[in-house]
C-alpha cells in the first residue's frame, strides 16, 4: 500500500521558534514544571489538545467573510443550521460558544441532586456540569475500556447489560442518558453504530431520552465504517445519520469534528425542552440565532462539518496516529491500544515503573518530553484526578499521558520528529524520577499546580 498523504497542500504558516535543551530547562523551571504554564512560542510540537487548534481551510476563511452579523434572522445561522441538520436531523440546533456551554445549560433543566446521569465515560466539562446541578454522573463503560492492552474495536463502548440493571433500580432518579463519541477520557475509543442503537432502545424502554456528546462524531463514523460488519459500503453521511437517528438530542463542540477555533451547540426533539433551553440561552450566551458566537464563527463551523466527513480527511487523521501508535508498540513503548480516533495516550504507568502513582510518572514523562524536544502533552493521571474532595489523595484508575493530535495541523515529518524525542526518552527511562507538587489550588489542580523534579 502507498503512504497516505496529507490530503491537502498548505497555502499559510505559522512559524515553530525553535529552542534548545537548556533554553527548556529554564522555560520548565519557570513554570514550576507545569506545561499549562509554557508559552505556546516556547513549544515546538503542540500536542496539549485537538480542542480549537484546527487549521481552517481556504473555504473556512473564505466563509469567515461571508459571515452576517445581524442580531437576528441572520444567513449565518441559517447556513449553520442547515449543515447541522444534514448529519444530525434535530428539530432545534441551538448554538453555543463551546461544548460545555451546551452542558451547563442542558444540565441545568434535566439535572438536579438526587438525579442520576449515566453515559459510557462522561467527560471532565460533562461530569463537572451535571455535579454543578447536585446531580450524580456514573461511567458504565464495557470492561474491555479499561484495559489499556485490550484490542477491542470498540472500547468506548458502554455496557448494556450495566445499563440495564442501573436504570432497572433507578429509573426514578434518571432524566437521560448519554453517551460520548468518541470516548475521549478512554482514550479517543470509539462506540459502535450497534452499542449506541441498543443504548437508545435501552433508554427508550424506560421512557427515558438519549443524548450524544458528539464532538468527534466523525472519527467515530469513521472507526464504524472500518471496523463494524456490514458499514464498509456506506457513506460517512449516512453512518453520522443513523447514529444520530438513535437519539432525542446532542451536545457538540465544533471545536473538534467542525474544525473550527470556537463553537458548540446543543439539538434537541422536544419542543418543551427547547424552549426553555431558549430562554437559558438568551440569558448567558445570546440570542438564539448566534449564541455567543459571531455571524462568521456559525459559517466556519456550517463549512467544517461539510469537510469534516471527507473520506480521505478521515483516512488520513486515523492513520497519522495510528503511524504514531505503530512506531511506538514497535519500540516497546506502551501505548494504550488501539490508537484511538484524535489522540495516542502513553501508558506512564506501564513505561516508568519505578515511579509511583503519587510521585506522578504521567507528569515526569510529559516533562521529560518538552525537555527533550519541546513536545507539550498532557497528564491525564493522578495529577488531574488524584485529590478526592474529602482532601485525600489517592492514585488514578491509568497513569497516562495524551498526545493529542491537532487537525490538519502537523505533518508526517513532525510525527517523525515526535518518536524520534519519545524513543530517545523510553531509552533512558530507568533514570527517569517522579515529581512533587508543592503548591496545588482547592480544584482542577493540574491547570496551575507546581511541581518540583525529585532527584
Ligand atoms: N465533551 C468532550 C468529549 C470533550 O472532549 C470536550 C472538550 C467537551 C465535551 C467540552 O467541549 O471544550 O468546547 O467546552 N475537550 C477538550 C479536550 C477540552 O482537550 O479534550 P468544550
Amino acid at each position: 500500500m502507498r503512504t497516505i498523504i496529507e490530503p491537502f497542500r498548505i497555502k499559510s504558516v505559522e512559524p515553530i521558534r525553535m529552542t534548545s535543551v537548556e533554553q527548556r530547562r529554564e522555560i520548565l523551571r519557570d513554570a514550576h514544571y507545569n506545561l499549562f504554564a509554557v508559552r505556546s512560542q516556547d513549544v515546538l510540537i503542540d500536542l496539549l489538545t485537538d480542542s480549537g487548534t484546527s487549521a481552517m481551510s481556504a473555504e473556512q476563511w473564505a466563509a469567515l467573510m461571508r459571515g452576517d452579523e445581524s442580531y437576528a434572522g441572520s444567513p449565518s445561522f441559517e447556513r449553520f443550521e442547515a449543515a447541522v441538520k444534514e448529519l444530525m436531523p434535530f428539530k432545534h440546533v441551538i448554538p453555543t460558544h463551546q461544548g460545555r456551554a451546551a452542558e451547563a445549560i442542558l444540565f441545568s433543566i434535566v439535572g438536579g441532586p438526587g438525579k442520576k446521569i449515566p453515559s459510557n465515560t462522561h467527560f471532565d466539562t460533562t461530569r463537572g456540569n451535571i455535579e454543578a446541578t447536585g446531580a450524580q454522573a456514573v461511567d458504565l463503560l464495557i470492561e474491555e475500556g479499561k484495559n489499556p492492552s485490550s484490542l477491542h474495536p470498540f472500547k468506548g463502548n458502554m455496557d448494556v447489560g450495566k445499563l440495564t440493571t442501573f436504570l432497572a433500580a433507578n429509573a426514578d432518579h434518571v432524566p437521560c442518558v448519554m453517551i460520548t463519541v468518541t470516548n475521549n477520557a478512554g482514550g479517543g475509543q470509539p462506540v459502535s453504530l450497534e452499542n449506541i442503537k441498543a443504548v437508545g432502545e435501552i433508554a427508550h424502554r424506560y421512557g427515558k431520552p438519549f443524548y450524544i456528546d458528539g464532538c468527534r462524531f466523525a472519527e467515530n463514523a469513521w472507526f464504524i465504517k472500518t471496523r463494524e460488519a456490514g458499514q464498509a459500503g456506506r457513506s460517512i453521511p449516512d453512518i453520522v445519520r443513523d447514529m444520530f437517528a438513535c437519539a432525542d438530542g446532542m451536545t457538540m463542540s465544533a471545536k473538534k469534528d467542525a474544525f473550527a477555533n470556537i463553537g458548540g451547540w446543543l439539538a434537541v426533539n422536544d419542543d418543551e425542552l427547547a424552549s426553555t433551553a431558549k430562554n437559558r440561552l438568551i440569558l448567558t450566551e445570546g440570542f438564539t440565532s448566534y449564541g455567543g458566537l459571531a455571524g462568521r464563527d456559525l459559517d466556519a463551523i456550517a463549512q467544517g462539518l461539510k469537510e469534516v466527513v471527507d473520506e480521505d480527511y478521515l483516512q488520513y487523521r486515523v492513520r497519522a496516529n495510528t503511524y504514531i501508535g505503530e512506531r511506538l508498540t514497535a519500540a516497546g513503548v506502551p501505548i494504550v491500544q488501539p490508537v484511538g480516533g484524535h489522540a495516542v495516550f502513553i501508558d506512564a504507568g506501564a513505561m516508568l515503573p519505578q515511579i509511583p502513582a503519587l510521585r506522578y510518572p504521567g507528569q515526569a514523562l510529559a516533562v521529560a518530553l518538552y525537555e527533550a524536544g519541546g513536545i507539550r502533552s498532557c497528564e491525564i493521571g493522578s495529577v488531574m484526578f488524584g485529590r478526592q474532595t474529602d482532601g485525600t489523595e489517592k492514585p488514578a484508575a491509568m497513569e497516562l499521558v495524551r498526545l493529542a493530535i491537532p487537525r490538519r495541523v502537523y505533518t508526517q515529518s513532525h510525527a517523525d520528529y515526535l518518536i524520534e524525542v519519545i524513543l530517545e526518552v523510553a531509552q533512558r527511562k530507568e533514570s527517569l524520577k517522579g515529581m512533587k507538587i508543592v503548591w496545588e489550588p482547592k480544584a482542577l489542580r493540574h491547570f496551575t499546580a507546581q511541581f518540583e523534579p525529585l532527584r
